[in-house]
């Protein structure tokens, strides 16, 4: 049995494998109408969602399974103060795959450790997204048709954007991929990305707060939301709302066949006037999300039919600490009892990230 915590717990053949089939099941609905008769799965969502969550169910009607969704945060047990490992080992009873969102940075793996049913991270706070990545690798495919040689700009919220993360992390693996960093000073990516995925892979990478001039370099543009509910301090999210927006007139300077992406949901980062541009690709990309995801959920109940956990910390050099993470959204933080555990990243050097979040600490 396996969950998807992180994007890398994929690799690039599984990932081509499923591409495969989400593209089969598009040729071909009838022929999985019924691949998950008598299968439930358990939509566990503590933070607003409306795409992510929708894909999840209709993925699993559309395969002839059913869905159990459980109450927000505030209506379910969790507001009585039960922790994820609990709410979790309790689902796995009822359902047979679970996709989970949470603020908490490292939850979907501490639900991984303790469900006797796959987990699926649907966002764990501003940490990663990997199965929002699977829709975008699904959609660059699509559009590209390789994912090699691509020039790919992020824009916006680079820091607090979980879905930027997980997909730099996957274009890593790529062939000569470059990708341009656009963001303001204060929405720099976090350094578990920049030290940890683009430099520890030499992936080819530039900084900038300029959009216009990045522009006609792009295959790809990646534009995000400045993610409001990250914020700690009001004045600076209202300072950085605005910081780009995306219009028809900046799109001249585009290449012909080059690509807008965004996660969805859009504030005003992109101007409505861009969606009748050919170019725009943002709601193609909600549409590959579904099958996408059809494809992860047969492949994990495949899985799951050996019933053995994976251990996801196998091969892993870890460190139990004393101290905990500093990472005040981390998992560490309010579940109780959770082992303090680090990956070592440079012993000598005293350089460690936290097994949850991945945050860097020294010691
Ligand atoms: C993204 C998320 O939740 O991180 N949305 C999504 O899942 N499609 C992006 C966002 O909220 O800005």
């Amino acid at each position: 049995m396996r969950s998807l915590i992180d994007i890398c717990d994929l690799s690039k053949e599984e990932i081509n494998e499923m591409i495969a089939v989400a593209t089969d099941i598009i040729a071909r609905p009838d022929a999985y109408s019924e691949k998950c008769k008598g299968k439930k799965i358990a939509t566990l969502f503590f933070e607003p969602s409306t795409r992510t969550r929708l894909s999840f169910e209709a993925a699993m009607y559309e395969l002839g399974g059913n869905v159990l969704p459980v109450p927000g945060e505030a209506l379910s047990s969790a507001a009585k103060g039960e922790s994820v490992a609990d709410t979790v080992r309790v689902i796995s009873s009822y359902a047979d795959i679970i996709a989970m969102r949470s603020p908490k940075e490292g939850a979907a793996f501490v639900a991984a450790e303790s469900a006797n049913v796959p987990i699926i991270n649907a966002g764990d706070g501003g940490h990663c997204h990997p199965t929002q990545t699977l829709a975008d690798l699904f959609t660059i495919y699509r559009e590209k048709g390789t994912f090699d040689n691509l020039t790919v700009g992020f824009c916006g919220d680079l820091k607090y954007g979980r879905t930027v993360h997980s997909l730099i992390t996957a274009l890593s693996r790529y062939q000569n991929v470059k990708i341009v960093l656009i963001s303001p000073e204060e929405l720099k990516l976090p350094n578990y990305v920049k030290l940890g995925v683009i430099e520890k892979t030499g992936m080819a990478y530039e900084e900038t707060t300029d959009l216009e001039k990045a522009i006609p370099d792009l295959d790809i543009l990646y534009m995000t939301r400045i993610q409001q509910e990250r914020f700690d301090d009001r004045a600076e999210y209202e300072r950085l709302k605005d910081a780009y927006v995306l219009t028809a007139e900046k799109m001249q300077a585009a290449k012909k066949d080059a690509c807008v992406m965004h996660p969805l949901p859009r504030v005003n980062e992109i101007s409505v006037k861009v969606d009748a541009d050919p170019r725009a690709c943002y709601f193609k990309q909600v549409e590959n999300g579904k099958y996408i995801r059809m494809a992860l959920i047969l492949k994990l109940l495949e899985e799951a039919k050996n019933p053995a956990r994976e251990n996801l910390l196998a091969g892993t050099d870890v460190f139990e600490s004393e101290e905990g993470c500093e990472n005040p959204r981390c998992i560490s933080r309010t579940e109780q009892e959770l082992p303090r555990l680090f990956k070592v990243v440079d012993k000598s050097a005293g350089v460690f990230r936290c097994v949850y979040c991945e945050k860097r600490k020294r010691f």
